[in-house]
């Protein structure tokens, strides 16, 4: 049985909606769908459909090249079929007849995920009075299953492996460029099917800039790499992850040795206090106070971290929520010092009972 359905549709009445309607469609030049919520909800993983939820009902409207997959993929949604030259919404009119809705029911959309013009076209042609909503659904990806749990950990552990991987093949001359079709490869030789991000390689100068656009520099000895990458895995999991690596050749500068081993304890100090119950301002706080308190407070520039789940960057109630158990968040400090250069170290964490563990088992760079 579908658990999260029946916890979307335990909440529809708080939400003073008799019913739920969830669009996804492919856009422009995106390879990722955007159907997270789509697909956490239904299994559904192809990129244009919509779904209706009530209290009892769960329907799935598709076109023609996804009714063999809304049958296999999202087996608790009842398939309605939008015929060949027909207009979407009288499928989704014939739904919510099915699902024993009229005109005068409040039926909720997702209001942060729905472009206007669809809403001007669904207020003109659906018979039902449209409600706005905003994270139902996210509000329960929050916290992760124990399967998610799984998937996540696997996506770490190949994502690490791509790690190790390329820093062991990284010689000067080569270009940052080099560096990620490198990291991009290996990333679906072991498992990825799509990158959870545009891979972020900052070489020398180019390091102190937190997200750089990686371009054709070359890699010069001892200069400082900044790698940030993460794929997107066979069941929609994302993995992030960031190493700072040194190119071989010649000895890092002092200052950068420095600056290494302070964010490297930062980002430990924040995994030691990571336990249920803890805020993210107060997660947060760990590490930007232990870099602070030795003089570079003004250099660590973003925040610490960020949800993960089906989405690099997983929806998160940061100010209300507690990162209780099943809560995966990364934890990423920096330091980026202009003509200097940068370090970013960055694991994916999961909340457990009693604190937290390190999912991201690619080694720190060793002096
Ligand atoms: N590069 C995306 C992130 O680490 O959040
Ligand atoms: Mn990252
Ligand atoms: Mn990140």
């Amino acid at each position: 049985m579908n658990k999260r359905l029946k916890k979307l549709q335990g909440s529809l009445a708080k939400a003073k909606v008799k019913g739920l309607l969830l669009r996804v469609n492919e856009s422009g030049q995106s390879t990722q769908p955007n159907n997270q919520n789509v697909l956490y909800l239904s299994g559904f993983g192809g990129s244009t459909a919509v779904l209706l939820v009530t209290a009892d009902k769960a329907l799935i409207v598709a076109d023609a090249r996804y009714w063999a997959r809304c049958k296999t993929e999202a087996k608790d949604f009842e398939l309605v079929k939008v015929e060949r030259g027909k207009k979407v919404s009288g499928a989704i009119n014939q739904a919510l007849q099915l699902a024993g809705l009229t005109a005068k029911s409040k039926v909720g959309f997702e209001s942060h995920r729905l472009p206007h013009q669809i809403w001007e076209d669904w207020q003109k042609d659906l018979r039902a009075t449209l409600v706005p909503t905003t994270g139902l659904v996210e509000a329960l990806r929050q916290y992760k299953e124990p399967h998610e749990i799984e998937e996540l950990r696997a996506a770490c552990k190949a994502t690490s492996k791509v790690y190790q991987e390329v820093v062991a093949l990284m010689k000067p001359g080569m270009t940052e460029n080099d560096v990620a079709f490198e990291i991009d490869m290996r990333l679906r030789k072991h498992g990825a099917v799509d990158n959870s991000f545009s891979s972020i390689v900052a070489a020398g100068p180019n390091s102190a800039i937190p997200h750089h656009a990686t371009g054709n520099k070359k890699l010069k000895a001892g200069e400082p790499v900044v790698m940030d990458f993460g794929g997107v895995f066979d069941g929609g999991y994302c993995s992030d992850i960031t190493r700072t690596v040194f190119v071989p050749g010649k000895a890092p500068t002092a200052k950068m040795k420095e600056i290494y081993n302070i964010v490297l304890a930062a980002n430990q100090a924040a995994r030691k206090a990571l336990r249920p119950g803890i805020m993210y301002r107060d997660y947060d706080k760990v590490a930007r106070d232990y870099i602070a308190e030795r003089g570079y407070g003004q250099y660590f520039t973003h925040g610490l971290g960020h949800s993960l789940g089906l989405e690099a960057h997983d929806p998160f109630d940061y100010e209300k929520a507690p990162l209780n158990e099943g809560a995966v968040f990364t934890d990423e400090p920096g330091i980026y010092i202009d003509g200097v250069g940068g370090v970013r170290i960055e694991d994916d964490l999961v909340v457990t009972a009693t604190g937290a563990e390190r999912l991201t088992m690619a080694p720190y760079w060793k002096f």
